[in-house]
């Protein structure tokens, strides 16, 4: 069989901060599994527009703003598994990755029920991890988000396991004294590093099952659980 494919979607605008250090941790308990390829997708550095809500979506499967979107939407139709890796903005994801996931949401939405079509099965597997400065500062309404999110896209949602502590994903901390804003804070949270690297494990392991499914299955299931896409102007 190919590859799992494992998409960690980095999604802070600070580049080498916790968030990404806390997916480093995450893709290092899977770094041994020869059956796992990773990639990443970062928001930092990237231009996400927001929704202009002009639904031309409807028509094309393309948004009418040209940003970093396209690229996402590639690296997510390659993926077999999702792992979200996303800090905790406002009690909430950061507004970069609410713009992405706005603009993507809709327009799988949209265009598949205007062409009189659902949102194709993606069956992605997904996984959540967050972080955040307070102890309680609003990690699990993050990862909440993540794990609707998820579903809206047709996603197959893992958590890792409950002894760990992860009940819908994982959560750290990354406010240590004395600088509770430093990048590497949330190394020094053992625990919310365990509960990651316990997500990623349970990420690549469904996404192996469920891929050895399909093609197990081959011509037997629907096809709505096939989908394809080609970047056009
Ligand atoms: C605009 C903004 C809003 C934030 N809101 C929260 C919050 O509601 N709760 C919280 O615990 N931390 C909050 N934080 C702190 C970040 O979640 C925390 O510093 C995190 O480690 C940043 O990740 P990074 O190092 O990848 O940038 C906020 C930070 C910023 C910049």
């Amino acid at each position: 069989m190919e590859k799992v494919k494992i998409l960690g979607i980095v999604g802070s605008p600070r580049k080498r901060g916790n968030t990404a250090k806390m997916m480093d941790k995450a893709f290092e308990a899977i770094g041994d599994y020869p059956w796992v390829e990773t990639d990443r997708f970062e928001v930092a550095g990237k231009k996400i527009g927001h929704c202009i809500s002009c639904y031309k979506c409807m028509e094309k499967l393309q948004c009418v703003i040209k940003d970093g979107l396209y690229e996402f939407h590639e690296k997510f139709v390659a993926a077999d598994a999702l792992l979200w890796s996303v800090p905790v903005y406002h009690m909430s994801v950061p507004s970069q990755v609410k713009a992405l996931l706005d603009r993507f949401g809709n327009m799988m939405i949209m265009h598949h029920l205007a062409q009189g079509m659902d949102v194709p099965r993606f069956s992605k597997v997904c996984g959540v991890l967050t972080n955040g400065a307070s102890r309680y500062g609003g990690q699990d309404l993050t990862l909440s988000f993540l794990v609707n999110s998820s579903l809206v896209t047709k996603g197959v949602v893992v958590a890792g396991d409950t002894l760990v502590d992860s009940y819908i994903g994982a959560a750290a901390w990354a406010g240590q004294m004395p600088n509770p804003l430093a990048e590497d804070n949330v190394l020094q949270d053992e625990h919310g590093i365990a509960c990651a690297q316990n997500v990623a494990k349970r990420v690549a392991e469904m996404a192996r099952i469920v891929k050895a499914g399909k093609a197990a299955l081959g011509d037997e299931l629907p096809s709505e659980y096939s989908y394809t896409w080609e970047a056009k102007e």
